[in-house]
């Protein structure tokens, strides 16, 4: 087994089931004999908690998009640079719900703020760091606002209307066909046994890959 972890990111629009699939691959990777965290962003640490409640909290007050931009990055520099890469510099992996491919696809193609202002906090925060792998898992945006809408109070993001995650839905599905080696597109429409089994697949054959590596 190779000493450095491997960082895989959970991605899609609400309700897709993310959650579900992150105990899925929890199980897969415990019965893989793997060692590894469970994180989440905006989020992961005290501190970057904190900032994800200031950031989900529904307010009068109207939000700057760059104000949103920068807190996401705040609470991602904590969180990457005092969990996630010890873990992975420890030979831990680790599953991450949502990262920056989330900033690309709601502060993006959410919010409008161009990709390029994106990239420069991108490489300011994470200098070279990617996830090796992203799950994106896809599935309509009207079913997942439904799954979304029955969990109950929803969150300042959850609030907006059905063009705007149509708009994050687009923008994952174009990063996902521009980086095909780094994201895999899992069908998330299907039942339950098979998007779990998509996922599973997926990774028991990187626990293999970076075996023999
Ligand atoms: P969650 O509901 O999947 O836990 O994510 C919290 C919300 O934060 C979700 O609506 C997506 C949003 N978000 C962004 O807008 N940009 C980001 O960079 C991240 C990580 C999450």
């Amino acid at each position: 087994m190779s000493m450095r972890g491997q960082f895989i990111t959970f991605e899609g629009t609400e309700g897709v089931g993310k959650s579900t699939q992150l105990a899925n691959a929890s199980r897969t990777l415990e019965e893989l004999g793997v060692d590894y965290i469970v994180t989440r962003e905006p989020g992961g640490t005290p501190m970057a908690e904190a900032i994800r409640e200031l950031l989900l909290a529904p307010r009068d007050e109207p939000v700057n998009e760059i104000t949103e931009l920068l807190l996401m990055f705040a609470a991602r520099a904590q969180h990457l640079h005092t969990r996630i890469l010890p873990a992975i510099n420890a030979g831990q992996w680790v599953l991450c719900d949502r990262f920056t491919d989330a900033t690309f696809a709601y502060q993006g193609g959410g919010r409008g703020v161009p990709k390029e202002r994106i990239a420069l906090l991108e490489n300011l925060v994470q200098g070279e760091v990617r996830p090796d792998h992203v799950i994106l898992l896809d599935a309509p945006v009207a079913t997942g606002m439904a799954r979304a809408r029955d969990r109950g109070e929803l969150d300042r993001f959850e609030q907006e209307d059905l063009e705007f995650f149509q708009r994050i839905r687009d923008v994952y599905r174009e990063r996902a066909i521009a980086q095909p080696s780094r994201y895999q597109v899992v069908n998330a429409a299907r039942s339950l046994e098979e998007v779990s089994g998509a996922v599973s697949g997926l990774l028991s054959e990187w626990v293999t890959q970076s075996a023999v590596r």
